[in-house]
């Protein structure tokens, strides 16, 4: 069984979606569409009655309604808030809460079917190092996978560090990127599957994305 990833031609390039109890590092430079596309994944879970947790290290809970409702299919947020649908948004700060701290709290959390972290680079603000990062960021993964969640990491990440690769992207299961491409006439958001295991499909090809009132959707262009 697949997880629908919110985005009907994801899936269908993915053969039904996401691999199940996943975790995918959704990566990408400000701006290409990181949020609305996670808020998109947990819609469509509350939407088939599941279990979905966004936990919030940047924006506040008003800020994320307010992306929301910037576009139309999104809209339905709301209306799942505080149902099956929740926005849990944790403040880091050197005094109050530890990566330690953050790593207790959500493997005391009850099963939950998604689970968005947005974003992951906050967390490495609050490590000791780099490398005390990576080892809590494994810990994570780790402990969410035993609760069989499916679990997108967003992360802020500029397109050429991508291959360089740390421990978190050998720890997902899937890689998907986020980029704004230069194309003679003007920019373009475009989405790129790195890696997915255990699925069939084009790896690196650009799949335009586009972001209006309306919705966040793959096209048929795939950018050559
Ligand atoms: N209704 C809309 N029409 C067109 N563009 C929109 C609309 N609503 C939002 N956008 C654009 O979508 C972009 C992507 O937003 P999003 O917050 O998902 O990006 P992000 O990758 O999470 O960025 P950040 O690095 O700030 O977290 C916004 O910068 C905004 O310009
Ligand atoms: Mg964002």
């Amino acid at each position: 069984m697949s997880v629908t990833t919110g985005l009907k031609k994801l899936d269908s390039i993915l053969s039904g979606g996401y691999p199940e109890n996943s975790v995918i590092l959704l990566s990408g430079g400000p701006g290409t569409g990181k949020t609305l596309l996670a808020l998109k994944f947990l819609l469509e879970g509350a939407k088939a009655g599941e279990k979905c947790c966004y936990i919030t290290l940047c924006e506040s809970t008003e800020e994320l309604i307010k992306a929301a409702e910037s576009v139309k299919s999104l809209n339905e947020v709301k209306k799942y808030l505080g149902k099956n649908l929740a926005i849990e948004p944790i403040y880091m700060s050197q005094s109050n809460i530890s990566m330690k701290r953050f790593v207790d709290i959500l493997s005391n959390y009850p099963k939950i079917d998604r689970i968005v972290i947005d974003d992951v680079n906050k967390l490495l603000m609050f490590s000791e190092n780099e490398k005390a990062y990576r080892a809590y960021l494994v810990e994570i993964i780790n402990s969410l996978k035993r609760t069989k969640s499916s679990l997108l990491l967003c992360e802020t990440k500029s397109d050429e560090i991508l291959d360089s690769g740390g421990d978190e992207s050998f720890e997902c299961d899937g890689i998907v990127q986020l980029v704004f491409l230069d194309l003679e006439e003007k920019p373009m958001r475009a989405l790129i599957v790195h890696k997915m295991r255990y699925t069939n499909f084009d790896a690196k090809v650009p799949h335009e994305l586009k972001i209006d009132n309306m919705d966040i959707k793959l096209t048929e262009t795939k950018v050559i």
